[in-house]
């Protein structure tokens, strides 16, 4: 039911003031600075003044200063006083950053998600952000794509429970509440699957896949109250996203029940244009709108069009009404028509000190996301006192937040300087620190230098090898074809591994590397993604054992990159590969590299070692399937178990294997303890060939392990 106030607000404006709350411009439109780079096309709009008075909604304007000096120069104009929206793409924290989504997914801990998002939504509300473009929720398979840093991976479920969490995190119970920001959830629907990784480039699934893999998560985040909805670039189904009214209306609102704001991507309105669904701004807009799409963000075709389509009967005046009440009614939700300026707090946003408690938290939450993929002859944990030997272009360096950081620039804690709160300083020997640039294949030629790096370090008792990605190689536009890291970081893990020393290599990137060539020249092997501000602090914490590292990856790591997309909840096939009879020719395989990924999913070390037995599953009235897990090292640590279904046959043909459910459990040395899942119906449907969610009776296995590829498994029939 719309509160009167806003109905009146709707009945008193003008078709023209309609349109202006539906879009969405960047501040240099109202003279002010584009404080975030934006990441599209801009053109002069030349929007009459008139209009720019009851523009609905700001894109990236942030700072508490700038927020309430816009906000009140609009209130001063704006003829119905109707404040202005603030979003912002708030992706890892606001001030103080954290770590990639893309992390925080590996961290399997849904707690420490929706803290991530309280942290990021009370810093950003208290720069005036009332919107955080925030949880982007897609579904990847390819890394290729440098998008894949900002979601949660390749898996359903963990992107499901990982975008609620963060949902409840941003938005709490009330978006009114002090410290609280209304989440969009993006990019709806299907944008992190474009062909070839290539960013921007097609989308082609079928519709059961999009339903089964693709949609879940933005689903969940429906279902968890999610106040925005933001449109891909991408077709679905050859249909542009921003125009595509059976993903909008269809699915979302009908099916769903979604009742927010739904919001086009930069420019993606125009898009329609050379997408070639649309011949000019005018059918653009009637798609879009007709569509479902509610503001146009940063093209001006809803403005330009919008009267005109009215009048010519290709419009109905009513679809415009509802997409202005849905933006007045998020209005109201924040508290806005109250006070305009919610949260916004120049002291608190301009502080000189950052959050202590917000930095501590991000140090945890750091730590908690690296993953340890390889952990030879006790490598790892450091012990004080050793000499370490520290090399590569991420040795010292504080580009390491990662791509969407927000306001913050280059303020991260390096490698070096974690290290250096653990031991003493003359501990440490630095060698080739050069920052990534001199590092690329092909520009220079770092032979001597290498030399150098080994002489330097040969005497070590441990070397550190901190390589990795540019960290604007990751995030929108930066897809890549190659995965390798660059000629001379390779070469240099290999020299350091002639001293005879141990080598621990930690990988610095915003998506799964391929780390096959340099794998056997590490003892120890940490993935440590971008981690934001106290990303060395983080690392320290786990090279030291301080942190014993739990992070499970979320996403494979290819073997190579001829592999991909290589993920592990794949179709079953006609002809499976057997590993029994490995020459067999005409199965599903490569002639030149296995099937598998080099690391799968959920996979990662821990220093404690974990003994599972006694799996079994029990089958009455509800079934269970229990396995007991032991740690049978010496010190605390965290076990992530992990339960996955094979439906084994069915009307549609279904994947290998699927996790439903996970738990993380902290075990101290020698505890042991029995996890149990209660296996449920609604884990066994799945889309038939109707697009309709269906369950089978028939046989499944049920399998619990420590990740992907190590499971116990049994067979049973649910009928
Ligand atoms: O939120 C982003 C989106 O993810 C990509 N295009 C630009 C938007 C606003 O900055």
């Amino acid at each position: 039911m719309t509160k009167p106030f806003i109905q009146e607000l709707l009945n008193e404006m003008t078709l023209e003031e309609k349109l202006a709350q539906l879009t969405q411009l960047g501040p240099y439109y109202w003279g002010l600075d584009d404080t975030v780079d934006l990441t599209g096309p801009f053109k002069e709009l030349n929007i009459k003044p008139h209009i720019m008075e009851n523009i609905g909604s700001v894109l990236n304007g942030t700072g508490a200063r700038n927020v309430i000096e816009l906000q009140t120069r609009h209130l001063q104009t704006s003829r119905q006083k109707i404040p202005l929206l603030f979003m912002a793409d708030v992706i890892h924290g606001y001030r103080t950053i954290l770590p990639i989504p893309l992390a925080m997914g590996s961290s399997f801990d849904l707690e420490a998600c929706e803290r991530f998002a309280e942290i990021a939504a009370k810093e950003s509300a208290a720069a005036g952000i009332h919107v955080t473009f925030s949880p982007m929720t897609d579904l990847v398979r390819d890394p290729r794509w440098g998008r894949v840093m900002e979601t949660s991976g390749e898996d359903p479920y963990l992107n499901a429970r990982v975008t609620e969490s963060m949902v409840r995190g941003y938005q709490g119970k009330d978006l009114k509440e002090k410290g609280r920001i209304a989440a969009c959830v993006k990019h709806f629907a299907g944008y992190g699957a474009p062909e070839g990784g290539r960013e921007y480039n097609t989308v082609d699934v079928s519709s059961g896949v999009l339903r089964e893999f693709y949609l879940p998560a933005y689903k969940a985040a429906v279902d968890a109250g999610v106040a925005m909805v933001m449109t891909a670039f991408n077709t679905v189904d050859r249909i542009p996203a921003t125009g595509n009214e059976q993903l909008l209306r269809g699915i979302l609102r009908e099916e769903w029940g979604f009742n927010g704001v739904t919001i086009a991507d930069f420019n993606s309105v125009n898009e329609l244009i050379p997408h070639g669904a649309a011949s000019d701004g005018s059918e653009a807009a009637e798609k879009s709108l007709t569509a479902g799409v509610d503001i146009e963000m940063m093209s001006t075709h809803y403005l330009n069009h919008g009267s005109d389509l009215v009048e010519q009967g290709k419009l109905n005046v009513a679809l415009i009404d509802e997409a202005v009440i849905r933006v007045l009614e998020l209005k109201d939700a924040l508290g806005l028509f109250e006070n305009p300026f919610k949260d916004a707090d120049p002291l608190v946003d301009e502080a000189a000190e950052p959050c202590a408690e917000h930095t501590q938290a991000a140090r945890e939450l750091g730590a908690s996301s690296v993953v340890l993929l390889k952990n030879e002859n006790e490598a790892l944990p450091l012990k004080k006192g050793m000499k370490i030997g520290l090399a590569g272009p991420f040795a010292t360096s504080v580009h390491v937040l990662g791509g969407w950081a927000g306001v913050e620039k280059d303020t991260a804690v390096s490698l070096y300087k974690g290290i250096s709160q653990k031991t003493s300083a003359e501990d440490i020997l630095t060698a080739m620190t050069g920052e990534l640039g001199s590092m690329l294949e092909g520009i220079f030629d770092v032979e001597d230098e290498v030399e150098e790096a080994f002489n330097r370090l040969k005497d070590c008792d441990v070397i550190l090898a901190a390589v990795g990605e540019n960290q604007q190689d990751t995030g929108e536009g930066g897809s890549k074809s190659n995965l390798r890291l660059s000629a001379n970081q390779e070469k240099l893990i290999w020299r350091l591994k002639d001293t005879g020393k141990k080598v621990i290599t930690i990988v610095f990137s915003g998506r799964p590397l391929e780390l096959k060539p340099i794998l056997e020249a590490s003892d120890a092997l940490l993935q440590a993604w971008f981690l934001g501000t106290e990303s060395g602090n983080s690392l320290a914490d786990v090279l030291f054992g301080d942190y014993n590292p739990s992070g499970r990856l979320s996403m494979s790591f290819p073997y190579t990159v001829g592999q991909i997309p290589v993920y592990y909840n794949a179709f079953q096939t006609g002809r499976p590969y057997d590993p029994q009879y490995p020459q067999v020719r005409y199965v599903t395989r490569y002639l030149d590299c296995p099937n598998d990924p080099l690391f799968c999913f959920g996979y990662g070390l821990s220093y404690s070692d974990f003994a599972y037995s006694g799996f079994a599953v029990e089958e009455g009235e509800r079934i269970h399937a229990s396995i007991s897990v032991e740690n049978t090292s010496d010190c605390t640590g965290k076990e992530t178990v992990q339960l996955y279904i094979r439906d084994v046959s069915a009307s549609v043909v279904r994947p290998v294997k699927e996790m439903k459910g996970f738990r993380q459990l902290s075990l101290a040395a020698h505890e042991k303890q029995v996890v149990s899942f209660e296996i449920t119906k609604d884990m066994l449907m799945f889309y038939g060939k109707d697009d309709q969610l269906i369950f089978e009776p028939g046989e499944f296995d049920i399998m619990i392990g420590r990740n992907s590829d190590d499971l116990f498994t049994e067979r049973i029939w649910i009928g």
